[in-house]
């Protein structure tokens, strides 16, 4: 027998929701299986993989980890919601230029922690961007072509470009869209630019709340 459901409205990619769920329903559950929005992927349920990952408020969670009864009257983004409309987000260019993904599960938690980071800081370091995705695995490509795509999606660099070639600090010229490249660049053996990569196991703070992303209290 069904126990006690709840409707819990809040808005997806800008659209009102009020789906019924139980108390122990998870956001990933309620997006996948109660709003059919599937582009958030069931990767290990259990908060290491980040393939679930979306935007709280803005801020990058894990669905798998937050109760659906906890975004009552939030607002809840998706990877159905960076493109508007026929026009995809500049991330979903990016990663589409530069190859960034194999089998693509772990494609649209990659994209929505990239947007997140671009919406707070435009034109991010490697370091950063490392960061901001290293809650997010990729068995597949090794990381560079992700790395890249977003070095392209923030203006850095064109695709085959960058990733390993630059360090590409906040404020510095485009390496090659100024100057024709080479100058300044910093090399895969530069010791300020060693990765993170692959990403860190449990890279993910209190409450679900994604690494490199930030808290409510800090908003
Ligand atoms: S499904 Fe792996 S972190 Fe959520
Ligand atoms: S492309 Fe396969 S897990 Fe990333």
């Amino acid at each position: 027998m069904p126990g006690p459901r709840e409707v819990v409205p809040f808005t997806v990619n800008g659209d009102a929701v009020a789906p019924a769920v139980s108390p122990h329903t998870t956001l990933l559950e309620a997006l996948r299986e109660d709003l059919s929005l599937t582009g958030s992927k069931q990767g290990c349920d259990k908060g290491d993989c980040g393939a679930c990952t979306v935007l709280l408020d803005g801020v990058p969670v894990l669905a798998c980890l937050t109760l659906a009864v906890e975004v009552r009257g939030r607002r809840v983004t998706t990877i159905e919601g960076l493109a508007k409309g026929p026009k995809l987000d500049p991330i979903q260019e990016a990663f589409d230029a530069c190859g960034a993904l194999q089998c693509g599960f772990c494609q649209s938690g990659m994209m929505v922690s990239a947007r997140a980071l671009l919406d707070r800081n435009p034109r991010p370091s490697r370091r950063e961007i490392e960061e901001a995705l290293s809650g997010n695995l990729c068995r597949c490509t090794g990381y560079t072509k992700i790395l890249e795509a977003v070095q392209v999606a923030s203006g850095q660099c064109r695709p085959g470009e960058g990733a390993l070639l630059t360090g590409l600090d906040p404020g510095a010229p485009p390496p090659s869209l100024a100057s024709g490249g080479g100058e300044g660049s910093q090399g895969p053996g530069d010791p300020r630019e060693e990765p993170l990569f692959p990403a860190r196991a449990g890279g993910r703070g209190e409450g679900g709340t994604r690494a490199g992303g930030v808290a409510e209290s800090d908003r």
